[in-house]
């Protein structure tokens, strides 16, 4: 998945890192061993240089919003699952495992928003904006009727998700058994594409749907360029800011996803068919001697 953050491991050699750098957390490992492998989710900077979104989104609000927000749920996550069994899975799954059918456990609000942020800064791009094609533009107009019925609905839902949460475009191939999950659409198998916002960290992976865009309404995300203007910020973004390209790779690999999940369900039906065969040729041999015994006698 794009966007996606896998933990990086290393061989922590404590001697030979200086003292700032390494956790209260990580010092008593040190302690107690000379080496030990580490492995914490990375910090990725945007994919382009600070001052590039400008005059959309200034060098600063990117700068400070990275620098800040974003780095201090990394640094948070990584402490918090130093040393427990959440250390060293991917991203995707500690959300996953942490989000806990709504019941969330502590890591899930650091967890969600490193990935989130991520994902968000892949979202936009220098000179973004304009429309979608190809196989992107056609979903959208099945889906939604009109790429402006996308926008404005994309528009409502981050513009009335009341506090702080995100907007999304996400991919819906599933079949929803999510416990008692936030609000999660209707559970209808439907491959298609569905607008969805979700409050503080939470992201649509945790209704197993397949992110396609995510635009941050956090108030962090826009009050030193538009102070409590968000409106302005969601329109600047969508008309300015989307990379519609990384929106469509996106859409590829949800749709690529559901492919090989359909053909490795398949490929189970018949290995389960397989074994009741066995089975039954198995017992209609063992029936079949029995009756050549019994004749015998
Ligand atoms: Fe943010």
């Amino acid at each position: 998945m794009q966007g996606a953050l896998q933990s990086s491991c290393s061989v922590f050699a404590p001697h030979r890192l200086p003292g700032p750098l390494i956790s209260p957390q990580l010092r008593r490992r040190g302690r107690t061993s000379h080496r030990k492998v580490l492995c914490q989710i990375e910090l990725k900077p945007p994919p382009y240089p600070t001052n590039a979104l400008e005059p959309h989104m200034s060098r600063e609000a990117v700068e400070y919003h990275w620098s800040r927000h974003h780095r201090s749920h990394v640094d948070s996550l990584n402490k918090q699952i130093a040393g427990t069994e959440l250390d060293g899975m991917p991203l995707e799954d500690i959300i996953l495992k942490s989000y806990n059918k709504g019941d969330l456990l502590p890591s899930f609000n650091h967890a969600a928003q490193a990935w989130n942020h991520d994902f968000f800064w892949q979202s936009m791009k220098p000179g973004g904006g304009g429309h979608p094609s190809g196989r992107l533009l056609e979903l959208i107009e099945r889906d939604f009727g009109s790429l402006e019925r996308m926008l404005m609905e994309l528009k409502a839902a981050a513009s009335t998700q009341f506090g702080s949460g995100w907007a999304w475009l996400v991919y819906k191939a599933n079949k929803l058994d999510v416990g008692n999950a936030v609000n999660p659409l209707p559970s209808e198998k439907d491959n298609k594409l569905v607008v969805v916002k979700t409050p503080n960290a939470v992201n649509p992976l945790v209704w197993d749907y397949s992110p396609l865009l995510a635009i941050d309404v956090w108030e962090h995300a826009y009050y030193l360029d538009y102070e409590n203007r968000r409106v302005d910020y969601v329109s600047t973004f969508m008309e300015k800011l989307i990379s519609w390209e990384v929106v469509a790779s996106r859409l590829e690999m949800a749709m690529q996803r559901v492919v090989e999940r359909a053909r490795a369900e398949e490929k189970q039906r018949m290995d389960e068919d397989d074994v009741i065969i066995g089975s039954r040729e198995d017992m209609e041999m063992y029936l079949d001697s029995d009756a050549d015994d019994s004749e015998a006698e």
